[in-house]
């Protein structure tokens, strides 16, 4: 008998870069599901040792990690496999080989157990995210998606109704962080390191460019901040006569404790302000009073008081996805799938024939 989509168990696998997730949704009637159970694996300390990630140990852990997490969540959902009633995977963007390995289980799954399958966009998950949280939002609204591979401002007038407002043309601000803290001696992933080397520091110890600040318009751009960084660094590093015979990130780990955290603060700072004063422009642009943030780096401290100040002026309510729901995880990926359903812009399919979209933009996905 054909179920209900107010009515479903979605099982979401997720894999697109570096983590590992599973997690159990239960749509409802009132169109926003619930969280029965998630589990993630993160491949941070397998990645650190090469500074970022490597593709193809990603995909090789994926494989390793994603029945063992599913039997684990439906665990502790105290569930059965049999009561799926649609495996959801992250169809794109991401890693090719990552993601081919979601897909792969989540069909190889669905034909197992008789059970329909639905390809989800990755970043879609990260923008329904803030549903399962405690404070969750209405539409419209507009969203700021901040990753390690996205930095864009969308309208969100419902489920599969984006419209790109702004996004960055180079790097994402994740990629700053993790850039700028690469070159700093810090350990991979940045963001967090360098956030926390931050608090130590005086953001206003070095002057850096805050790109594309009064363009005008809704976009970012990192590159040319990274490359300030990269540049002040340097002079930090002849200034203390550590040049000789040492790279960069080396050098860097020998400075003055202070001075370290002066650089990741004035850095943390340029962002922050970036992404902030693009966002109040956005929300007066789209004339709405609901903001969500989502994606790794809405993970930040700093970004989340400043945010919370410059929009409490505005009467702009800010939602955010719980804080381990922040980064990438099995239980957006369900989200998005039991949304899509429920909001009838897309049919599970029973074809278990499967293609991944490494690049795809989310205003170009389709019903
Ligand atoms: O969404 P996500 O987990 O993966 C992608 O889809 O990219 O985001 C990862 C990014 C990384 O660049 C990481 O450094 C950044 O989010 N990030 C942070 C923080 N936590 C994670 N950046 C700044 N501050 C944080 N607290
Ligand atoms: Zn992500």
């Amino acid at each position: 008998m054909q179920k209900e989509p107010s009515d479903l168990r979605v099982l979401g696998i997720e894999s697109s870069c570096d983590e590992t997730g599973v997690a159990l949704v239960r749509s409802r009637p009132d169109g926003v599901p619930m969280l029965l159970a998630h589990a993630l694996h993160s491949q941070i300390d397998m990645h650190q040792a090469y500074g970022g990630v490597v593709p193809e140990l990603a995909s090789r852990d994926h494989i390793r990690r994603v029945l063992p997490l599913a039997r684990q969540v439906m665990q502790a959902a105290d569930c059965s496999l049999r009561q799926v009633d649609v495996v959801a995977y992250t169809r794109g963007p991401g890693l090719a080989g990552a993601l081919l390995v979601g897909a792969a289980v989540a069909c190889a799954l669905g034909a197992g157990l008789g059970k329909p399958v639905l390809g989800v966009h990755h970043l879609e998950g990260h923008l329904l995210s803030p549903f399962l949280s405690a404070d969750p939002p209405a539409f419209p609204f507009v969203a700021l998606l901040v990753s390690g591979g996205h930095t864009q401002l969308m309208r969100v007038d419902g489920v599969g109704q984006y419209r790109l407002l702004g996004e960055t043309i180079d790097d994402a601000a994740g990629e700053a962080f993790d850039k700028s803290a690469k070159l700093m001696g810090l350990p991979y992933p940045g963001g967090p390191a360098l956030s926390r080397l931050a608090q130590q520091g005086d953001p206003a110890a070095f002057r850096l460019p805050r790109p594309l600040l009064h363009s005008g318009n809704l976009d970012f751009s990192f590159a040319g901040l990274k490359t300030a960084v990269m540049v002040q660094a340097r002079k930090l590093v002849a200034a203390h006569g550590l040049a000789e015979g040492l790279a960069l990130d080396q050098a860097m780990r020998q400075l003055p404790a202070t001075t370290r955290a002066d650089l990741a603060a004035s850095t943390e700072a340029a962002i922050v302000e970036v992404l902030v004063k693009k966002s109040v422009a956005a929300m007066a642009h789209a004339g709405l009073a609901r903001l969500v943030v989502a994606g790794g780096v809405g993970a930040n401290r700093l970004l989340r008081q400043q945010l919370g100040e410059a929009m409490a002026h505005r009467g702009v309510r800010v939602h955010y996805p719980e804080l381990d729901l922040c980064t990438d995880n099995g239980a957006m990926i369900a989200l998005a799938g039991a949304m899509r359903l429920q909001s009838g812009r897309q049919q599970a399919s029973t074809e278990y024939a499967f293609d991944v979209r490494p690049r795809w933009p989310l205003d170009q996905i389709t019903a």
